[in-house]
């Protein structure tokens, strides 16, 4: 199996045609995958009358990768709960209910991350003879660098995609969720192309979308630790922090890290993968400062054994990696720890697996 695997895609989804892919049914070993999927003039017609899906949180920039590299890890996430509803206009979806860490949200679907991502995706299938009503289960708090609006945005647009017979491409559905980032966080699909490909993907462009998953050995171990401070780090802020030039030192140092940090995912190499992930000589030091403990929490998972420590997206969570899962809860008691000592922070630590399989049907109602 190869390796490395390419989608590539016009940002105009209407603009793209090959043969028929659904999202969920891609062959891995294919490089170039086709990135349209059916008849762009028919509207299609729903398969189911409702349907459940789930979207994995996520890594992004992994260090020197800032905004075109990320991965999705398992075991939490959101979910989304979709169905036609007569009640609501046709063509139109309508957001019910917002549980979990959801709470301050919006309900209205336009600023909603899952309500944005859905429009997207009706639009792309050209719905205009059914109404959607959605909720939205959050299991990733906000702001927190776990990839949580992209969450919501990649299983919005899975579950509608699902609901009319999977119809569009992996590479379309992340177009109709950076459509959300870019109105609620900022234009970068390192989040949201993770959370619906699963594993770690490489944004090689984005105009055209050219994505790249890349393949991490199954055979290898890898456990993230997450470590998620009681602070909020909304992205637009961090973005904000960030340097409008570079020199040309830095740019060299950080395109050779980040070289040698797909290198070490392609090769299952956990040491070269923590020492590219701890290197960024660019975006980190400007956040770290800006996130109460980080450059003591980093030291911490450093000295207790991690092959590596960033921050985790725009922060504030803090991300190490290890190959044993016991090793993984001690360096993430080490961060806590440093967390609340330097940073005077209450912290939360997980460790987790990569999610190999990205946003995905949970459970589906025939019509
Ligand atoms: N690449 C984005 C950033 C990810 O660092 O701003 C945000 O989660």
């Amino acid at each position: 199996m190869a390796a490395v695997c390419c989608f590539q895609l016009k940002l105009n989804p209407t603009s793209s045609s090959s043969k028929p892919q659904s999202h969920l049914r891609f062959n891995p070993s294919t490089f170039a995958l086709p990135s349209s999927s059916y008849s762009k003039s028919a509207e299609p017609q729903p398969l189911y009358s409702s349907v459940k899906s789930f979207a994995p949180a996520t890594v992004a920039n992994l260090g020197p990768g800032f905004d075109f590299l990320g991965c999705a890890v398992d075991g939490i996430g959101d979910y989304v709960n979709l169905r036609i509803d007569p009640e609501v206009h046709p063509g139109e979806v309508s957001i019910s209910h917002i549980s979990g860490a959801g709470s301050k949200l919006s309900k209205n679907p336009l600023w909603n991350c899952a309500g944005i991502a859905a429009i997207a995706v009706m639009k792309m299938l050209k719905v205009r003879s059914v109404g959607l009503s959605l909720s939205l289960e959050k299991g990733l708090p906000l702001g927190s660098g776990l990839g949580s609006s992209a969450a919501s945005a990649a299983a919005a647009a899975v579950a509608v995609n699902e609901l009319f017979g999977g119809p569009l491409s992996p590479s379309e559905l992340v177009i109709a969720g950076l459509e959300s980032e870019a109105k609620v966080s900022g234009y970068h699909a390192d989040n949201v192309a993770p959370s619906i490909l699963g594993g770690f993907v490489l944004i090689r462009s984005y105009d055209p979308l050219e994505l790249m998953q890349l393949k991490f050995p199954h055979e290898k171990n890898l456990f993230f630790v997450l470590v998620n401070p009681e602070f909020e780090a909304p992205t637009k802020k961090m973005r904000a922090a960030l340097p409008p030039e570079i020199t040309m030192s830095h740019h060299v140092w950080n395109c050779s890290q980040a070289g040698a940090l797909v290198a070490s995912v392609l090769q299952g190499d956990l040491n070269g993968l923590g020492k590219a992930l701890s290197s960024d000589k660019i975006v980190e030091p400007r956040r770290a400062p800006l996130i109460p403990g980080m450059a003591a929490v980093k030291k911490a998972a450093i000295d207790a054994g991690a092959f590596g420590c960033t921050i985790s997206g725009a922060g504030p969570t803090a991300v190490a990696v290890t190959d044993n899962e016991e090793r993984g809860r001690e360096i993430g008691e080490r961060m806590v720890e440093a967390f609340m000592k330097e940073g005077n922070l209450k912290a939360l630590a997980m460790v987790k697996q990569l999610d190999r399989v990205g946003a995905r049907l949970v459970s589906s109602t025939p019509r």
